[in-house]
């Protein structure tokens, strides 16, 4: 999410960390800022939006120095602002961050409670106090840091100096990604490479639970605990821009990929597995808000009303509350009845699209709750709510959604789950159940990446047809619809979501052998109805593309192909059927040389009506 960047050596580091930054800002940000040692004193410049504001203020006010570290920050807790944005101070020690500290809360309070004052709200500036109050105790920078490396929960990757060692940047990582480049007579660290690659070729990747003391004479790298650890640097060969992919040949499979990551994300610290609960903070906030919703409409457009219309399965299964969903250019302009027991959702990964912010303005003129589920924090839709959840899945930058989808599915799973806890209608046990399914499942979204190569290959096997049908039933229909979505969005080809049974009701007459048809086929209660529908399909000569879990002799005799999935419960498969459909969409696309980040036509936020 975050870009991260630090230098020691000797050229002068603020504009080296500026260009650093720069080639980071493909991950999106929203503040920047940077520290540098300037006659032995740490000197800390922030500011608010793109890094040209950085640029100007370092240009009125500059700093000069050969050590530093910089930051572009994409805001996770707490607004975008010049006080939230990093490098944090506190005492002798700067800290930035890249992640969320799950038990910031806590620690907070324990330092508050010391008599320490904060001047953000973000979860990073425990981190710089932590290091500080050990570092009162006595200890070293080092021993301080591993202390309070020792006590954070979460996923986190952090640089850090102290005026006590100004030759030496700390950097520590858990889950979110650290790079250390290697030069002569000087060495950087980075949470990725193309911040590096100006600079030096010679790599080592830190791995989870590792820190490294970096100065200008070399790197030496260890445990949380102090044990010294040998590790061995790489070459990399990428050029810039396949680097900011990650290595991936465009963003849509670097994000296809990220998905496993982006769900622990988006639970990450809401998850009360012995309880079978989940804590969403931003709505114990408002508990008066929740307590008299008897209906919800959720309110989105494109890929998040597909969410949504999955949503409004888990919401009246689990929590027993009516749902509605409407496209938000159709509930702008729609005279429906909203009072103050109902519940308006608005679900977007921007947060700007403008039917969907019309839809919740409408719902809170009518004096309707409102809620937001949203990926960029503090975008308008979530400034606008009366609460907010947000996904973290981190900066999407291809046009066509997917993180954000399975993110989203992943929100108002989270959310069903905690209504129907606290109403009462959804028991311990089951809560237990379903969340130890949700925890499992990032493992089985990892191990459908794996069968990527066999989606490629049927692909090329069908990527020339000119039109295509996706059936699902249920939960899974709204998943037919976004699979048809991806295929139209980034190939170009025509296709079309249908529930399985409304098939004999029209769609059906478009089948013949040249048609491709996708079928959803999870082993749930309407199994043998979705089976009877596909044999249909095959009496027309159609050519059926079959999702299961349960592939079967019966199955295998009338399906062309079959793409086989893990299993989990029935409200979690949606999640676990999207990922192939992902990958056919964009390896059709790839076969058809479209545009697959850019396709024509599309802007990644729609702003306007
Ligand atoms: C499809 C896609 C769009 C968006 C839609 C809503 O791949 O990306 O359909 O889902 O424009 O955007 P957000 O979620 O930003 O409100």
């Amino acid at each position: 999410m975050c870009g991260i960047i630090g230098y020691v050596g000797y050229r002068e580091a603020a504009p080296l960390l500026l260009q650093g930054l720069k080639r980071l800002e493909y991950r999106g940000y929203d503040s920047a800022g940077i520290a540098v040692f300037t006659n032995g004193s740490l000197v800390v410049r922030r500011s608010v939006g793109k890094l040209g504001n950085l640029d100007q203020l370092l240009h009125a006010q500059p700093v000069h120095g050969t050590v530093g570290m910089g930051h572009t920050r994409w805001a996770t807790h707490g607004r975008p602002s010049e006080e939230n944005a990093h490098p944090h101070r506190a005492g002798k020690v700067v800290v930035i961050h890249n992640g969320i500290i799950e038990n910031y809360l806590e620690l907070r309070h324990e330092l508050t409670a010391q008599g320490r004052v904060f001047s953000s709200e973000t979860d990073t500036e425990v981190i710089s106090h932590l290091i500080d109050q050990y570092l009162r105790e006595g200890r070293s920078f080092s021993e301080a840091t591993r202390a309070a490396l020792r006590r954070l929960e979460g996923s986190f990757s952090i640089v850090t100096l102290c005026e006590s060692e100004p030759d030496t940047i700390l950097t520590a990582k858990n889950a979110t990604p650290i790079v250390i480049g290697l030069g002569e007579g000087e060495n950087f660290v980075a949470s990725d490479i193309p911040a590096l690659l100006d600079y030096t070729r010679q790599v080592v990747f830190l791995d989870d639970g590792e820190m490294a003391e970096v100065t200008s004479a070399g790197v030496a790298f260890f445990d949380f605990h102090g044990q010294p650890i040998e590790r061995t640097p790489r070459q990399v060969t990428w050029d810039a821009l396949t680097a900011q992919k990650g290595g991936y040949k465009h963003f849509l499979l670097k994000e296809i990929h990220e998905q496993p990551q982006a769900i622990i994300d988006t639970m990450r610290g809401r998850i009360l597995a012995e309880q079978g609960d989940v804590s969403l903070g931003e709505l114990d906030r408002h508990p008066p808000l929740l307590d008299t919703v008897k209906r919800i409409t959720l309110v989105a457009c494109g890929t998040a009303w597909h969410a949504c219309l999955a949503g409004k399965f888990f919401l009246e299964e689990l929590a027993r509350i009516p749902a509605e969903v409407d496209y938000g250019s159709e509930f702008r302009y729609r005279h429906t009845p909203l009072d103050k027991n109902t519940l308006v959702l608005a679900v977007s990964q921007s947060g700007e699209t403008a039917d969907t912010l019309a839809a919740l303005e409408g719902g809170k003129a009518c004096a309707a709750k409102t809620l937001a589920i949203c990926n960029v924090v503090d975008a308008s839709i979530p400034r606008k709510a009366d609460m907010v959840i947000y996904t973290h899945a981190g900066p999407e930058i291809s046009v066509a959604s997917t993180k954000a989808f399975t993110t989203q599915l992943t929100a108002l799973y989270l959310l069903a789950v905690y209504l129907g806890r606290r109403r009462g209608v959804l028991e311990q046990e089951r809560g237990r159940q379903l969340i130890a399914d949700l925890v499992n499942l990032p493992a089985l979204v990892q191990e459908i990446l794996g069968r990527e190569r066999t989606i490629e290959k049927i692909a090329k096997k069908y990527g020339h047809a000119t039109d295509f049908l996706y059936l699902g039933r249920g939960v899974n229909y709204p998943i037919a619809l976004e699979g048809a979505l991806k295929l139209k969005e980034i190939s170009y080809i025509h296709a079309e979501g249908y529930p399985a049974g409304e098939m004999k009701h029209g769609p059906i007459a478009l089948i013949d052998d040249q048609m491709p048809v996708v079928v959803l086929l999870p082993k749930d209660p309407v199994y043998a109805k979705t089976l009877s529908n596909m044999k249909e399909v095959e009496a027309r000569g159609g050519r059926i593309i079959a999702l299961t879990d349960a592939p079967s002799p019966e199955l295998e005799e009338i399906a062309w192909e079959i793409i086989q999935v893990p299993t989990t419960n029935h409200l979690l498969m949606p999640l676990l059927l999207t990922i192939p459909l992902q990958f056919l969409a964009y390896h059709i696309a790839v076969y058809r040389g479209t545009d697959v980040d850019q396709p024509r036509n599309l802007a990644k936020s729609v702003t306007v009506e």
